[in-house]
């Protein structure tokens, strides 16, 4: 989500600084007392650990390629392609050689039954068996290890009223204003939420989507959930409508996401604290609680027809959201499960990997300035041929909060119940509370205050991990730390963990900062690309991430759209071994207003899916448009360009031309 958006004038539309109200008033880790100190640890990770953690499950041909390609670059990049041209336009561009073909666009049949998208005459019973709005994560689970047919799962962040609906703006004396929401409209909003399980199958090398897959499934605002784990049935769970504290309706603002490795699929919930509405009774006992996740924030009109958004009548409903749901994509009519093991938070996303020992690992962005990185190691071990025994392995673990020291080491400090500060004396009466105040647990752990956590992603192959950590203009020059290293941080940074020992569960590890982002021709700025980045590879506000076979580092971004950049989001390459460390180059570029979500490789690597998420969401500063952007005035009809047909998210499929790997 994206908060250099329209926002000020479409102030419903999303949440205004949704990721990152800083609600983190907590005292400890970066103040004052830790000043920054920039040194290059460049070299601390050299020796073993890059050769030694070269995980079983990547094939040698794929490691090879990457080898080539990075022998046949000059500049000893492992990428070969020749990158796009920085820019803005009404459309997405991908590098010569490049096919980048849609697949899925909002209002897309992905169920039987879906009446063809008529966006005049959009319903709720339509929109819940359409491909719904704003597509974030992007996952394959293939079906019989195949590279060329699976199952695509897609999530559906939030909603644009003012791009979706005809007639909801309109300009009064000059001025442009937003509507109120009919019933109909939120109700069309709550079934373009959540997330979509599709069949794919790619054929004659073009992917196309399976209508009547059997496993095609729509999960939205209105899906019933099973709330399970350590706060399953807390009394802080139970509403008027679910006694029990374990049966939640829907889920909401589902990010980044994960694949598990046994081929569930992960939904983050982000910013749920736009949904709530109205007044907490006076003197709740949740007030301190709500007031560090920023709830209420009022974004959303749906408390005016559901009473489960209304702080005043169901006060205990925001504590139902902000887990990972964990969905059994092999069985559509299975309730998806709020796994409360990983606690509660704004998850950017949850990316997991199977650790030496064979316990799973996963790796958690808590997306707000001065927020937290987490990782939740599971209890139980990964079952590779007993699919049954790993699905409730997300129920059992220990969850940890990442302390970033100056000196390049790192602890991850356990959220357990009793052990440390995690106790009655400080308000914690059961690990239920530790995982519900996820957010105050860390704050007297003594977390490092981050810049806004966005996907974290390990790597099996070089057995690193990576940290998109997106901005933080709020960071101030009293605030900064090794980890967080510049103030008013505009552009945001990447930093690279090594766990010890090359394995994912060790509770400590060392750290350095990839690259600092943003335009390296400005001395201010402080990025650190590489000398071989064109003016077209570099990049500001890394959001998600992916990593491919070979071990290649993708970064998608969120928030170039604007003056200061002069370019759309987009997805680079960026290489992170050898002499061409921190050099990036640009693959793919987003229409005007959009953000870059995705990315996701399949397992052969010859298909790159990508997520352009709200496009048209903007265009005041691109001179082809000028002006706000809404339903009868947008800066692009992306991707259909008819005149009878809105502006749509999209998921887009990229492969060579002629075949093969992506980027070799
Ligand atoms: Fe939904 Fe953190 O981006
Ligand atoms: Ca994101
Ligand atoms: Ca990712």
């Amino acid at each position: 989500m994206n908060e250099h958006t329209s926002q000020k004038i479409f102030p419903t539309t999303q949440l205004e600084d949704a990721d990152g109200d800083g609600h983190n008033t907590s005292i400890n880790p970066t103040m004052g007392e830790i000043i920054g100190k920039r040194f290059s640890r460049r070299n601390f990770l050299q020796g073993s650990l890059a050769v030694s953690a070269i995980a079983a499950t990547v094939s040698p041909v794929a490691l090879m390629s990457a080898d080539e390609a990075r022998a046949q670059d000059k500049s000893g990049s492992a990428f070969k392609f020749t990158e796009v041209e920085a820019g803005v336009d009404a459309s997405h561009h991908v590098a010569d050689g490049y096919d980048a073909d849609i697949l899925l666009r909002w209002g897309d049949a992905v169920l039987p039954g879906a009446p063809k998208f008529d966006p005049t005459k959009q319903t709720a019973d339509a929109q819940s068996k359409q491909f719904g709005y704003n597509n974030d994560y992007v996952g394959y689970i293939p079906l019989e290890g195949s590279s060329e047919h699976g199952l695509l799962v897609v999530n559906h962040e939030y909603t644009n009223p003012h791009l979706m609906f005809p007639g909801l703006v309109k300009v009064v004396d000059g001025k442009i204003k937003q509507g109120a929401l009919s019933k109909e409209q939120v109700d069309v909003e709550m079934a373009a939420h959540g997330g979509t399980i599709v069949e794919i199958r790619k054929a004659g090398g073009k992917w196309q989507v399976v209508t009547d897959g059997k496993y095609n499934r729509r999960i939205t605002a209105n899906t019933p959930m099973e709330i399970t784990g350590p706060a399953a049935g807390n009394d802080r769970l139970k509403t008027n409508v679910d006694a029990t504290g374990t049966r939640a309706i829907g889920t909401i603002n589902n990010c980044a996401g994960g694949v598990t490795p046994w081929g569930t699929y992960i939904m983050a919930e982000e910013n749920f604290h736009g949904y709530f509405s109205g007044k907490l009774p006076e003197g709740h006992k949740e007030a301190a609680n709500y007031k560090r996740y920023g709830v209420p924030e009022g974004s959303y009109e749906w408390a005016n027809f559901y009473d489960r958004y209304d702080l005043a009548k169901e006060p205990n409903e925001p504590n139902r959201f902000g887990w990972i749901v964990e969905v059994d994509v092999m069985d559509p009519a299975s309730t998806p499960k709020k796994r409360t093991a990983l606690g509660r938070t704004k998850h950017e996303g949850a990316e997991s990997i199977v650790a030496k020992n064979g316990k799973v690992v996963f790796y958690l962005g808590d997306d707000e300035r001065f927020d937290y990185v987490y990782k939740f190691v599971t209890e139980g071990t990964f079952k590779p041929n007993d699919r049954a025994a790993n699905m409730n392995l997300l129920d059992n673990g220990t969850l940890y909060v990442a302390k970033f020291n100056e000196d390049g080491t790192m602890q991850w400090l356990p959220m357990v119940h009793g052990q440390g500060p995690l106790t009655a004396a400080n308000g914690f009466n059961s690990q239920a509370d530790v995982l519900i105040e996820c957010r105050r647990a860390g704050d007297v752990l003594g977390a490092t205050k981050m810049d806004r956590p966005e996907d974290v992603q390990p790597n099996g192959v070089n057995g690193k991990v990576y940290v998109m950590l997106t901005n933080n203009t709020r960071r101030k020059a009293d605030q900064v730390n090794a980890a967080n290293p510049r103030a008013e941080n505009a552009f945001g940074h990447i930093i690279e963990i090594a766990e010890n020992d090359g394995d994912f569960t060790a509770t400590s590890g060392k750290w350095e900062v990839l690259l600092k982002c943003g335009d390296p021709s400005v001395a201010a700025v402080g990025a650190t690309f590489s000398t071989e980045t064109t003016k077209n590879g570099w990049f500001g506000m890394p959001d998600n991430c992916a990593v491919d076979s070979a071990g290649r580092l993708w970064v998608s971004t969120d928030g170039n759209n604007n003056k200061a950049t002069g370019r759309t989001d987009g997805l680079w390459a960026v290489d992170t071994e050898g002499e061409a460390r921190a050099t990036s180059k640009l693959f793919f570029r987003v229409p005007v207003g959009a953000e870059m979500c995705g990315p996701l490789f399949t397992p052969d690597d010859q298909t790159a899916f990508v997520a352009v998420q709200h496009p048209a969401d903007g265009g005041e500063d691109w001179s082809g448009h000028g002006r706000p952007s809404y339903y009868e005035d947008l800066s692009t009809r992306w991707p259909d360009f008819k005149p009878d047909m809105p502006v749509r998210p999209a998921v887009v499929a990229i492969t060579k031309v002629g075949g093969g790997k992506i980027a070799v």
